[in-house]
């Protein structure tokens, strides 16, 4: 009986070792022939070099353990994606602060004569506040999946940094489609106001004011406002194409797609976030007046004469002023 029961267990461990050597020899059963006919470290070579074997896994790739590309695609974002944005956002905050406290806030030249003109209308505002409080929400969780690693993570402690950065991450994932949608409303209902002319050339010969007395001419948009909407316009519909390509995995996309999509969402939204910086500078700190018109909807005749002057002079006989 003794004898038996060694030689059951014994025939029990050589089925199970069996099992372990074809179980890995199953998995390396390629239908690929590349693959096929390899063995041991000659397999395993093969396979570092992203060639495809036998899976069960439906999908794209699914029978490629090693994606090759991914290590360009980490080196691009690591060594110069991450940097290069720090630098941008940093620089671009430090030069703004620095011409803030030599140049200061561009005041109205005349006193305000109280009467006030309309600028935006409740649709546009309600686009733009829209537009702008996504985009900053998905700024704050897009620097924070990039650069949150660094800093926050140590700072929050471990168990706080997952739940924060998983709630970035979602909270990322589900408001990037709604910024799209807005983004593309402001751009259809704002292009017929942004078509450069050569008003623009020299309002930028004049650097938007800062070199010579005189404040440029403008129309109803200032050349500098003509660019941020075409960056806006065409880097953020980059930005949005790209980032519905990573939201939506399930659509078969091959991995160099995706990591295609998130080298240009990462370089594009970083752009969009210095650029957003200028933006929101002369929207508030910079231009005295500002503000007010994407506030209330209304700005002082005063600020239209001196900012955007050939849209006051057209306006201004109109009854509705
Ligand atoms: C706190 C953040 C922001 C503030 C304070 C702000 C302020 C303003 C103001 C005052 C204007 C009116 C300028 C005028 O009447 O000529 C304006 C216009 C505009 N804003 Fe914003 N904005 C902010 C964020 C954003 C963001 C995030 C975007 C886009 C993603 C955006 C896109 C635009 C565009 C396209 C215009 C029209 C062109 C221009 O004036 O540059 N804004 N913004």
């Amino acid at each position: 009986m003794h004898v038996y029961k060694n030689l059951l267990t014994r025939s029990f461990a050589v089925f199970i070792f069996l099992i372990a050597l074809v179980q890995p020899l199953q998995a390396a059963t390629p239908s690929d022939p590349n693959v096929a006919g390899f063995a041991g470290a000659e397999y395993w070579d093969v396979v570092r070099k992203g060639n495809e074997g036998k899976t069960q896994v439906q999908g794209a790739e699914a029978g490629s353990l090693i994606n090759v590309q991914g290590e360009y695609w980490r080196y691009w974002r690591n060594e110069w994606i991450t940097p290069a944005g720090a630098i941008a956002l940093g620089g671009t905050l430090g030069l703004l602060a620095i011409f803030y406290l030599i140049v200061g806030q561009k005041k109205l030249d005349h006193p305000r004569t109280g009467k006030k003109i309309e600028r935006w209308k409740r649709l546009d505002r309600a686009n733009h506040w829209t537009v702008a409080i996504l985009f900053i929400i998905l700024g704050i969780s897009g620097l924070s999946l990039l650069y949150g690693k660094f800093f926050l993570r140590e700072l929050m402690g471990d168990s706080i940094w997952s739940v924060y950065i998983m709630l970035c991450k979602q909270v990322h994932n589900y408001l990037g489609p709604l910024f799209a949608v807005g983004l593309l409303f402001m751009i259809v209902r704002w292009m017929k106001h942004n078509f450069f002319n050569r008003v623009d050339l020299n309002w930028f010969l004049k650097g938007g004011g800062i070199i010579g007395n005189n404040h440029p001419s403008a129309g109803y948009m200032n050349g500098g406002e003509k660019v941020w909407f075409w960056l806006l316009t065409f880097v953020g519909i980059a930005v949005c194409a790209s980032g519905l390509v990573l939201d939506f995995p399930n659509f078969g996309q091959f991995r160099e797609t995706m990591q295609w999509a998130n080298i240009i969402h990462a370089a594009g939204s970083l752009l969009l976030l210095a650029a957003s910086l200028g933006h929101i500078y002369i929207g508030t700190l910079g231009t005295e007046g500002a503000l007010e018109g994407m506030k209330t909807g209304y700005v002082d005749e005063t600020w239209a004469k001196q900012h955007h002057d050939l849209w006051y002079n057209d306006i201004k006989d109109k009854p509705e002023n």
